[in-house]
């Protein structure tokens, strides 16, 4: 078995941490990225301790600094491991806000932070991966996008401009470089059963007085399928996809099926 090297950000919990898992599962080596190093050393611990192949590495898709020194560490496990073939783009944030409130209380502008850590640490480490993958003729960049890339939603509207923005990077990528043997792919899932929607559940709790079982239920009624999509389920479809998924293809999961766009 030709074994992989992937690299997932946001691998430490969610819908990353399960992708993560999957991918141990077919042989891949991971390499697990996160800010917060020591999650993604515990991950590691744990599938290192089980027979599979996995190194943490801290890093903020949204800084500069830390891009280089990640790309830096890449390199070096490069000479343990093998060259990263797979890149599964994770990383990802959705602070709700309306429409003319586009700061935070601390001053923070939600466009500038969308767009840095849900497009430009993509693209950026698109800009780092995609050379070697080119001169090898091979590799393989997944987006975890959201429904959001495809759709509009009230009270996200700088999350639904970043995810837009990364799935037409995605598409663009797809026909320019596809042909070269580096294949671009998307997963837009609705509503996932992950930290980041335990989140806006405890948000709709505070601020409705809702139980957290309401409150969970309004969000899987939101899915078209009419259920929360499970972290597990996003694993699976990535996981296809890497092993041998068509470029281009945009992955819509509803909470009940899945849906091949381009
Ligand atoms: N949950 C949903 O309903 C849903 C639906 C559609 C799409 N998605 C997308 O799926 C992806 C994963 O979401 P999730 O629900 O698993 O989120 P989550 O539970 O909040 O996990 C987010 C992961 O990203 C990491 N992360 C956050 N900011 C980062 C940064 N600046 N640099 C590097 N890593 C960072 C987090 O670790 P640290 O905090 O330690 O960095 C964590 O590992 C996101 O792109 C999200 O937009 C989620």
């Amino acid at each position: 078995m030709t074994q992989h090297v992937a690299l997932v950000t946001g691998g430490s919990r969610g819908i990353g941490a399960a992708i993560v898992e999957e991918l141990v599962t077919v042989g891949a080596a991971v390499i697990v990225a996160a800010r917060g190093l020591q999650d993604c050393e515990r991950l590691c611990a744990q599938i290192e301790e089980a027979g599979g192949s996995a190194r943490p590495l801290a890093l903020d898709v949204a800084d500069r600094s830390s891009l280089r020194a990640a790309r830096v560490r890449i390199e070096q496990l490069a000479g343990e491991l093998g060259p990263v073939d797979w890149l599964v783009n994770n990383a990802g944030i959705a602070i709700s806000a309306p429409l003319l409130r586009g700061t935070t209380d601390s001053g923070e502008d939600l466009y500038e932070r969308h767009l840095a850590v849900n497009f430009h640490g993509p693209r950026l480490l698109v800009e780092a991966l995609l050379p070697g993958m080119l001169e090898r003729g091979a590799g393989r960049i997944l987006a975890i996008a959201s429904s959001a890339g495809l759709v509009g939603y009230p009270y996200v509207s700088a999350y639904c401009a970043s995810k837009h923005a990364l799935l037409g990077f995605t598409r663009a990528a797809a026909l320019e470089v596809g042909p070269k043997g580096v294949a671009f792919g998307a997963i837009c899932p609705h509503y996932v059963d992950s930290p980041m929607l335990a989140a806006s559940i405890a948000n709709v709790v505070a601020k409705t007085g809702k139980s957290e079982a309401e409150a969970r239920a309004f969000f899987a009624s939101q899915n078209p399928g009419g259920a929360l999509v499970q972290p597990s389920e996003v694993a699976g479809v990535a996981r296809q996809w890497l092993e041998s998924g068509p470029n281009g293809a945009v992955i819509e999961l509803d909470g009940a099926r899945q849906h091949l766009r381009q």
